[in-house]
């Protein structure tokens, strides 16, 4: 049996099976644990979650409705939509007075095009300045980040479509545009301030501006580097951290973007080898972002990847990017790689099998868990056209929330792999 409890309910002795609320205050990397800590009791209170689902039959202490635990019917589907009143004041738009009105895709297709030339010559302007020696100046690209920020609102895929198309001599400054764009779209989807959403789109379009010391033979170089051209290309987090540290007006997340978003979570990035905890928010989203765009950017010499083989080899690398975090950049842009468990609004669960690769393609699932009944049923495909109503994917599900214990076993059952 699950419980709901308030964070000031919880005690030593319970097994936290999830939090709810805002991602961002969870305080702990790993969502189930078992309370065994003042320390770990101290950093639950002291945080911005709503709730915790505590498992009783995991837990030594029983939570009791003194402590305002309220029990979960798991019947009824996952904790979240438990009829719950929800507090958070993150509530998307909530921090913005007006969300602009959504449009056509060939509408902002129009108006992205002319936003990305503007951008485009914004970061160039930005990288000449910095080339001179020159302080670059927030207060100028924090307008562009604005208006990034509002053509993804009023049509999320035309920008991040439109930006991928990379020419060799444009693709240092349109990368720089990229990241821009899936930081506030990320941001955003994690529910984080608009201020915060603001300041990582800002690091986007700096987080590469120590490349200007990098020489263009060695940046621009096809082949593979020597140790001297590695080392140059590997001491631009640090030139571009120092760079900006000389600017006025720089925002921290900007900073820490620069100087950390070639770190990996196993330690072996650079130029800190920083892992674990050590790491970020803002670093590990700046890596995943970093490299998205790098491997879904198509190049005259470069075939792409489509955004779904690029989600699913990002997840194959151990040890290069935060798992989870991953999942939810996958989740921000309503991509979902073969494989991933999916909800759907008929109360099923599906696997994913495929789509073309991109967002808002028509994707098919295989069929074969009902939440109602909890049992699994006879599995089915079928194809869902991204217009689709009802039934239609709602989202990610967790494997662990519908106690598929050895869900890859499952899975390769499902599917007939195994
Ligand atoms: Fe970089």
């Amino acid at each position: 049996m699950l419980f709901r409890v308030a964070p000031e309910g919880a005690q030593i002795g319970m097994f936290v099976h999830a939090f709810e609320g805002r991602w961002i205050d969870h305080p702990f990397w790993r969502s189930r644990f078992l309370i065994e800590t003042a320390d770990q009791l101290a950093r639950i209170r002291g945080s911005g979650v709503d709730a915790l689902v505590i498992d009783r039959s995991k837990s030594r202490v029983v939570p009791e409705a003194a402590t305002g635990a309220v029990a979960i019917e798991r019947r009824s589907g996952p904790p979240r939509a438990v009829a719950v009143e929800r507090r958070s004041p993150y509530a998307p738009g909530a921090l913005r007075a007006r969300p602009p009105a959504p449009v056509s895709y060939a509408q902002e297709k129009r108006r992205a095009e002319r936003l990305i030339g503007k951008s485009k010559q914004a970061v160039m302007d930005m990288f000449d300045t910095a080339r001179l020696g020159r302080a670059v100046e927030a207060k100028k690209l924090a307008p562009l980040a604005r208006s990034i920020g509002q053509s993804i609102e009023r049509h999320s895929r035309a920008l991040l479509g439109l930006v991928r198309l990379k020419a060799k001599d444009e693709y240092t400054y349109l990368h720089s545009v990229a990241v821009c764009a899936l930081m506030i779209n990320f941001a955003r989807h994690l529910k984080l301030d608009e201020e915060e959403v603001q300041a990582l789109g800002v690091a986007g379009l700096l987080h590469d501006v120590g490349k200007v010391a990098i020489a263009d033979a060695v940046l621009l170089k096809p082949g593979k580097l020597d140790t001297r051209e590695r080392a140059m290309v590997e001491g631009h987090p640090r030139a571009g951290h120092m760079l900006l540290s000389q600017s006025p007006d720089i925002p921290a997340a900007a900073l820490e973007v620069a100087l950390h978003h070639h770190e990996k979570v196993d330690g072996t990035g650079y130029p800190d080898r920083l892992s674990g905890d050590a790491l970020s928010l803002y670093a590990r989203m700046g890596a995943i972002c970093d490299v998205y765009d790098a491997v879904t950017s198509d190049r005259p010499y470069k075939a792409a990847w489509t955004p779904c083989e690029a989600l699913a080899a990002m997840q194959a690398w151990p040890g290069h990017f935060d798992p989870d975090l991953l999942d939810r950049f996958a989740d921000s842009l309503g991509l979902w790689p073969p494989g991933t468990l999916v909800r759907l609004s008929d109360g099923h669960l599906g696997i994913v099998l495929g789509s073309g690769g991109e967002a808002g393609e028509a994707m098919r699932v295989r069929i074969f868990f009902d939440c109602d009944t909890l049992t699994e049923i006879a599995a089915y495909d079928r194809e869902f056209a991204p217009t689709a109503r009802d039934p239609r994917v709602t989202g990610r599900d967790s494997p662990a929330f519908w106690r598929f214990d050895d869900w890859e076993t499952m899975r390769a059952r499902v599917l007939g792999e195994a």
